[in-house]
């Protein structure tokens, strides 16, 4: 087991201390995150103490602690998950092989775009969060809002730790300029799409963490089985904090819908607009939305680019060792839908090449889950409705649906009529006003805002009426 050290500025089980000039190097870059985490972290709560979870180790009991603390004063550290020893390439064309633990010269390129582009989505999300807080709906989303910022926050840590480790001076400038791109700036946005959309209200935030954050899984499921065996460690501790940021869209979700129907059934009409609530329509929309654009994350249906990071051990399929047996996948298929005419037609594509969609595939597996559940809630509650995860060539801008206007229930169309219908798909401008109106901050004890649910349990065996977010009492800073 690795030893963890605690009293270094940058706590970590990598003993940094032995490596004095890679210390140096990240205590010279984490004033500059902290600037960032002051200036683009989120607004207005940053004297406040908060009860948050800290990763204190890799063990997998026993791994975080609970306590109050201010967001500044958060002790962001670097951990990856206990090396393996003899650990070998798990798939690839150098399958077998004994797993790396310095980047190979022939794919320090891809590898550092692979880090990059992982790291790029960490602070971006932080960006894109950054004014939630100041209409939560409860002390309980606050704090749970919070817990995801900083744990976005030590990821990217995680892919710095990386980058200055293994890359050198261009690392270091990697670096640097993951705090300088911006989520939505004009000028320099982040790298995917996904992470420049405004996270305007707590409905959206619900759903990017359970649906994008749910990308990230599985993105980060790829890289937990790479060849690097230092990206492998990093990324499999990284999934431990994961869980709850899925965690919190997942009940976040289920809770606006489980409201929506409380007040359906209390209005003549069954109207939950006209009693303050998010109605149903209106979160099947925010979904359509966000579960397409994370779609578009997987990259395209067919690419040649997740061929060579499969063949070169870089990159494999969530869950690769425990799932599959052939690790090489020369000679198979896989079945890919594709737009044809006024159809969609399945198409057989060698599996190297389809390694997106197989990806891809697992993650709207894992997404339909969520969206049983809230079904079951409202069924649960007398309602007739059914909430569900749109066709995959529904609104993409990226792969192989990109040009084509798919419906919702897999119909192709013609341009005109998809614009026609969209604001029928997706959330309107109207819409987004409507839920603003009711983005109203509650931060009293064991209250909360009228448009969801309070939560069944609270955190850490606490009640939902726990203080999670202690204000502070001084004069502002
Ligand atoms: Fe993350
Ligand atoms: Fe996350």
């Amino acid at each position: 087991m690795s030893t963890v050290d605690h009293y270094d500025s940058i706590p970590n089980n990598v003993n940094l201390h032995t490596d004095r000039k890679l210390q140096r190097a990240l205590e010279k870059w984490q004033p500059n995150f902290l600037k960032w985490w002051m200036t683009m972290g989120p607004e207005g709560f940053q004297l406040d103490d908060i009860y948050l979870r800290t990763a204190i180790s890799a063990d997998s009991d026993g791994w975080a602690n609970f306590d109050y603390v201010r967001m500044p004063d958060y002790r962001w550290g670097i951990f990856l998950a206990d090396r393996v020893e003899g650990r070998t390439i798990g798939f690839g064309d150098e399958a077998d092989e004994l797993a790396w633990q310095q980047v190979p010269g022939e794919y320090r390129n891809e590898l550092k775009r692979l880090i990059v582009t992982q790291g790029d989505t960490e602070p971006a999300s932080v960006e894109q969060q950054r004014l939630l807080g100041l209409t939560c709906p409860s002390l309980y989303d606050l704090r749970n809002l919070f817990q995801v910022n900083v744990e976005e926050g030590r990821h990217l840590w995680a892919m710095v730790f990386l980058l200055h480790s293994y890359f050198g001076r261009d690392g270091r400038e990697e670096a640097e300029a993951l705090l300088h791109r911006n989520s939505g700036d004009a000028d320099q946005p982040r790298i995917l799409s996904a992470f420049n959309e405004p996270i305007s209200d707590w409905l959206h935030f619900y759903m990017f963490t359970y649906f994008t954050d749910r990308d990230g899984k599985f993105q980060l499921l790829s890289l937990a089985e790479s060849g690097f065996d230092p990206m492998a460690r990093t990324a499999r501790f990284m999934l431990t904090e994961e869980a709850h940021h899925m965690f919190v869209g997942e009940t976040g979700v289920l809770r606006v819908v489980q409201r929506a129907c409380e007040l359906m059934k209390e209005s003549p009409n069954e109207d939950a607009r006209s009693l303050g609530g998010i109605d149903l329509i209106t979160i099947q929309k925010y979904l359509n939305f966000w579960y397409t654009t994370s779609l578009d994350l997987f990259g395209g249906e067919v690419s040649t680019n997740a061929a060579n990071y499969f063949a070169a051990g870089l990159k494999g399929r969530a869950y690769e060792q425990k799932k599959y047996e052939d690790h090489v996948i020369l000679d198979s298929y896989y079945s890919v839908l594709k737009p044809e005419d006024d159809k969609i037609v399945d198409s057989d594509v060698p599996m190297r090449n389809a390694l997106n969609s197989i990806l891809r595939d697992s993650y709207v597996e894992d997404c339909q889950r969520g969206v049983d559940k809230w079904n079951k809630a409202i069924a649960t509650a007398g309602i007739n409705f059914e909430l569900k995860l749109p066709h995959v060539g529904f609104n993409r801008t990226i792969g192989i649906f990109s040009n084509s206007s798919i419906s919702p229930d897999g119909e192709v169309l013609e341009a005109e009529e998809f614009a026609r219908r969209r604001n029928d798909w997706l959330p309107t401008a109207a819409d987004q006003e409507y839920v603003a109106t009711l983005m109203i901050s509650v931060m009293e004890r064991g209250k909360i805002a009228n448009w969801i649910c309070p939560p069944t349990k609270g955190i850490k065996g606490k009640p939902f009426e726990f203080e999670y977010v202690r204000r502070y009492a001084g004069e502002s800073a």
